[in-house]
Order: structure tokens, then sequence, then C-alpha cells
């Protein structure tokens, strides 16, 4: 095992010689008198946690902390706040302080908050680790997956791009299917021709049709001049059939046809045309199913069907979420520095289901870089399904109680609304949300109690203690 490397900064030769005592439990501990000596050390030496007193003669630690941070970026810094000063506690977590401790404190709470710092800045490095993994074996034409089962259609695809053989993809919505036809087509000899597509639960027939097979100049209103249906201007290119699942029974028997003979007939026309494409397919739903109820036909079933893809909704790949969420913070952040995630803000993506499977997953890290105030996104910049204000819509029931009563618990809900959302953008530090909400500590401690938030307060922390004065 390494051993960490801490380093301390303080005026106070004392309180340097109490805190390695504290800290060589844990690491190597290196110790300055001044910002400047440290600045020296730091230049020279690894180091993973640094920490300092705010009020030093010389530099203070604020802007130790800045100077520190823009050439070490990574290294965590703990500051040493006076009691009372939460201005500067403030200041420091905005220029990218770890946490803050106020003096006087307890040596067990330091000791957990460097403990922390240690752990989360490992954690940091595998996910470093991990993203810089991802560049070989973990994409496939921009597909992302370390999971066996990406793994496997990683396979599949590589298998089955060379022919010409049907596919048809199923999984939920937002797990990639469309991402896993293109990546066929791109792997293919026909890459060079073009991929299209129409989704055929989005027209209407009569439009699916023209869209798909063309038509002849004057074959219904509208149409002033001959048109190339999708079909044929997809020529030795791929076609995607997209939520296969909605079409008609007429159409799905024109479809059929159109596969069998490898030919269309433009909507006034009556010579057939050749085409020349390869069909991939795909759903949502249960095509068995609607084949047993007799919703799909069975024969165009089997025709499309020859090679299945089934794309695993992303709650049964969840190894693959830090990757994905690197990936995303990547892609989105467009030319400006990459944000990263917090430890705690990974562990609220772990935990949750995504029922809209990556495209969620999508979306909520693009939020999330826009809410996002610091380098890092903190587990309350992720906003996990947009709930609408539930105390709202139970209060239109309380017509039966009595005006005091609904007031109460309406009232509740709302404290129990506002107080779990500020605490959770203060990361539970209980001093720093009652300044914001402008009450007083032992005001917010009771309404804690009261409410009963202590269990919700801590498990949205971004698993620090809290070190406040007593
Ligand atoms: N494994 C993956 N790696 C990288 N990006 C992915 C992956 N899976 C999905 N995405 C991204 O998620 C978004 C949704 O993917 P896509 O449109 O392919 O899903 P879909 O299954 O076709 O969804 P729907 O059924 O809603 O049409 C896209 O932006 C896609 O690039
Ligand atoms: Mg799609």
């Amino acid at each position: 095992m390494y051993n960490p490397s801490i380093f301390v900064v303080d005026d106070d030769p004392d309180m340097v010689k109490g805190l390695v005592l504290v800290l060589r439990e844990i690491g190597e501990v290196g110790t300055a008198p001044t910002a400047e000596e440290a600045l020296e050390y730091i230049k020279r030496n690894p180091v993973d946690v640094l920490v300092t007193d705010v009020r030093m003669p010389g530099i203070g630690g604020i802007s130790l902390l800045e100077k520190v941070k823009e050439f070490r970026p990574k290294i965590e810094v703990i500051v040493l706040t006076a009691y009372g000063s939460i201005e500067s506690a403030i200041d420091a977590m905005k220029k990218g302080a770890y946490h803050y401790v106020t003096k006087p404190f307890n040596n067990d709470e330091l000791l957990i908050v460097v403990q922390r710092a240690l752990q989360d800045k490992r954690f940091h490095e595998e996910l470093e680790y991990l993203r810089e993994k991802v560049n070989k074996a973990h994409v496939f034409e921009n597909i992302i997956g370390r999971d066996w089962k990406i793994q496997e259609i990683f396979e599949t695809i590589k298998k089955v791009s060379p022919s010409k053989v049907p596919i048809l993809i199923q999984g939920e919505s937002g797990t990639g299917k469309e991402l896993i036809a293109r990546a066929i087509h791109q792997h293919s000899p026909r890459s060079k021709n073009r991929f299209l597509g129409i989704n055929t639960a989005a027209l209407p027939e009569n439009l699916l049709e023209a869209e798909l097979f063309g038509y002849k100049k004057g074959a219904f209103t509208g149409a002033d001049y001959d048109k190339k249906g999708l079909l044929v201007q997809a020529t030795q290119g791929t076609f995607f059939l997209d939520e296969i699942g909605s079409m008609s029974l007429a159409f799905q028997s024109k479809l059929l046809r159109v596969i069998q003979e490898m030919e269309v007939i433009p909507v006034g026309a009556t010579e057939p045309l050749k085409i020349d494409v390869r069909f991939i397919s795909a759903t949502h739903t249960d095509l068995e199913k609607a084949v047993k109820d007799g919703a799909f036909r069975e024969d165009l079933y089997y025709r499309l069907n020859v090679v299945r893809i089934n794309v695993p909704p992303l709650r049964e790949r969840k190894e693959d979420i830090p990757l994905l969420a690197g990936h995303f913070l990547e892609k989105w952040a467009e030319g400006e520095e990459k944000k990263g995630l917090t430890p705690g803000a990974l562990r609220r993506l772990m935990e949750y289901d995504w029922p809209g499977n990556v495209r969620e997953l999508e979306n909520v890290i693009q939020r999330a870089m826009l809410v996002a105030e610091g380098v890092d996104i903190q587990p309350s910049d992720i906003l996990l399904r947009q709930e609408p204000l539930p105390w709202l819509v139970e209060a239109e029931g309380y017509s039966s109680v009595t005006y005091d009563k609904a007031k109460e618990e309406v009232f509740r809900h709302f404290q129990r609304e506002y107080f779990t959302n500020l605490l959770k953008r203060c990361n539970g530090n209980i001093t720093l949300a009652a300044e914001k909400s402008g009450i007083t500590r032992t005001a917010l401690h009771r309404i804690i109690k009261k409410l009963n938030l202590s269990e919700e307060v801590l498990t949205m922390r971004d698993s620090l203690p809290q070190v406040t004065s007593k």
C-alpha cells in the first residue's frame, strides 16, 4: 500500500506539533511554518492532502490554496478557520478547498476529514484511470460499455456487419438502439453509402408510404414532381426502421413484400424499382407478444428478426455509469475545461434506476453541468426526476378537514421540501444552511428534529463528516 503524503502549514508551532501527532497515523507528514515555504516544498514533492491555517503572516491560507490549485489541481486542501469566521470558510470552499475545519477542533474530527479527502482523491484517480481506459476496449464506434452484455453486442456487431442479414434491435427507450444501428452501418462495407431511416410510429400511413417508396408526379394532391423514396435513396446503404412495433397490419403486409422482393412501387407508379438496402429495425415493445396477440405479422417478424440484439436497460449495467458519465461530461464541455464528478455525485448516479436509460443519464449530466458552480459536480447538482410539488397536489384532498389542519399539513410539506433542498445545496452543513436561510442554527436543529430529517440530511451529504465548532 502506498503511504499518502500530507503537508501541514501553520505559523503556530504547537498547533503543527499537535497536527503531526494526529496525522502521522495515516501518512507521511511534512510541515512548514509559512505558506511561502510550503509552496516551495509542494512544487518539488508529491503531496496528496494539504492542511493549512487561514491566517498567517505573509501569504495567507486562502491564497496558498489558490496558488497550489494552479499548478497541482489535484491536491485536496483542508483549511483551518477561526471560530466564527464563516466567510473565510465559504471563500475557501468556493476556491476549491476540500473542506474546512473550525478551530478549536477535536482530533478525531480532523482525522476523519483528512482520511475522507485521501479516500476521495484515490476515488478520483480511479475514475481518471477508467476514463483513460475508456478509449480502448470500452468504446466501439461511439458506443461505450464495459459490461459484458455490451461487450457481447460489440462482438455481434463485428460478426454481422459484413453481411446483409436483417437485424432486429430490441431495448427500452434511450438504451442506444439507434447508436447500435449506426455502428453496424459504419462497420460494414456499406459505410461509404447512406444510412437512412424512418420512425414508423411518427408518420401517418399514407405519408409513410410516400416517404419510403416515393411517388409519381400527380399521384396525389401536392405531388408536384416525381420523388424518389428513401429506400431507393439508400441504395447500397443501410435502412433503419425505427419503432416498428406500431405499424398497422396493412402497412406490415406492404413492408413484407418490399423485403421479400427487394423492390418498391412508388405511389402512382406501375413499375417496381429494385432496391439494395440492409434492413435494421428497432423496437421497445415486446414483439413476440404482439405476434401472439395478432398485432404483428409473424412472417414479417421472422424476416426482420434474423439476428437479434437485445440492449439491456442501464440499471442492469450500472458499472457503465461512471464511463458514460465521464463521456458525456467531455461531450458537453464544448471546449471548456471538463468538469468532474465528486464521489458523492457519482454515488447518486449509481443509486438511481434510470427509467429513461442512457438518454436520461445524458440529460441529467447536461443539466448538472449547467447548475454546477465549482470545478466539480456536487451531489446537489444532480437533479433526478423533475418532481412536482407533492404537497400542493395532496393539499387538494384536504377540503374535508379544517382550514387550520390543512394549513398545517401544507406548511409541513413546504418545510420539508425547503429544508431538504437547502441542506442538499449546503452539503448537509448546518451552519451554512442556517446562514443562507436566515434562521439560527438552534432553530434549524429544531426543524430538522421535528421533520425527522437527520437521516435524509446525512445521506445527501457528500460523504463529509460535519466539522463545526462546538
Ligand atoms: N452505450 C452508449 N454509449 C454512448 N452513448 C450512448 C450509449 N447508449 C446511448 N447513448 C446515447 O444516448 C442517447 C440515446 O440513444 P439512442 O437514440 O440510440 O437510443 P434509442 O434506444 O434509439 O432510444 P429511443 O427508443 O428513445 O429511440 C444518444 O445521445 C446516444 O448517443
Ligand atoms: Mg431511437
